[in-house]
């Protein structure tokens, strides 16, 4: 796991830390980051297995990943963080939020979803974890790069999906094994959001077919202190999408984080 300093910061506003989905790292979020508002630390992680980065396949898990996590913002001198995570990333922000909540101002889900997986999607990214590692490629992970944009985007905008396939390239297919294996395992965490006391905003694209609208309307029912956000002409990457949209979404949240 590494934690990249996006952007300094002064102390008094609190930091935001971005997670990244599956199967990227950091660099998905730079557009959201530098379209947030100036005066306020941003990090982004690159999560255990990203980026080329080596990883143990014998243990695979996001409860790991969110303890490496907990142990990063340690050692950046962060005490409370808004933590925001696409789809992978929201799994870990909700592991985090489960076993140190404490670090926890404020939850930023994009994309994602509380639930566990069904047991097709769970034998599908097994397959995947083991096609990949078997054949040292990442063949089976390089049709993400259209497949989880909106329809909007891959009509207009193929470029987007350019740079998604440029981000799959930096991965490793050992990285790709890890993370399947470890959501693959990750249990249903809809718990975590009735338990968390600080403020929530769920954003999702309204093309989103991996994580829909409803997995988002199913977090926000069961938090405290939910907004939602439906980003317009987006799918599943709306912080590539849409930056700006998710931005604004993300500079409200991290106010109520500062004033709850
Ligand atoms: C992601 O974007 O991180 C993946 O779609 C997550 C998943 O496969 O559940």
């Amino acid at each position: 796991m590494t934690l990249h300093e996006v952007r300094p910061g002064p102390t008094g506003a609190t930091p935001v830390v971005l997670l990244h989905g599956f199967p990227l790292d950091h660099r998905m979020w730079l557009d959201v980051a530098a379209a947030l508002p100036a005066g306020r630390r941003v990090l982004a992680a690159d999560l255990p297995g990203a980026a080329g980065a080596p990883v143990d396949l014998s243990e695979p898990s996001l409860e790991s990943a969110a303890d490496d996590l907990a142990r990063e913002l340690a050692d950046a001198g962060i005490e409370r963080a808004v933590v925001v995570g696409l789809s992978m990333g929201g799994y870990v922000a909700l592991a985090l939020a489960q076993r140190a909540p404490a670090l926890v101002a404020a939850l930023g889900l994009v994309d994602t979803k509380s639930t566990a997986d069904a047991d097709d999607a769970r034998a599908n990214r097994l397959r995947i974890a083991l096609e990949a590692l078997d054949g040292d490629t990442l063949e089976p992970v390089r049709p993400m790069a259209t497949t989880l944009v909106g329809e909007t985007t891959r009509a207009a905008r193929p470029e987007v999906s350019e740079r998604i396939a440029v981000w799959i390239d930096g991965q490793s297919p050992a990285g790709v094994a890890w993370s399947q294996r470890a959501m693959a395992a990750r249990p249903d965490r809809t718990d975590v959001l009735h338990e968390f006391a600080g403020p929530v905003t769920v954003v999702v694209g309204d093309e989103d077919v991996t994580t829909p609208v409803a997995a988002a309307e199913h977090m926000v029912a069961a938090a405290r202190d939910a907004h939602l956000v439906v980003v317009p002409r987006s799918g599943h990457m709306s912080a590539v999408e849409q930056p700006a949209a998710v931005a604004a979404a993300l500079a409200e949240l991290a106010q109520r984080a500062d004033h709850a």
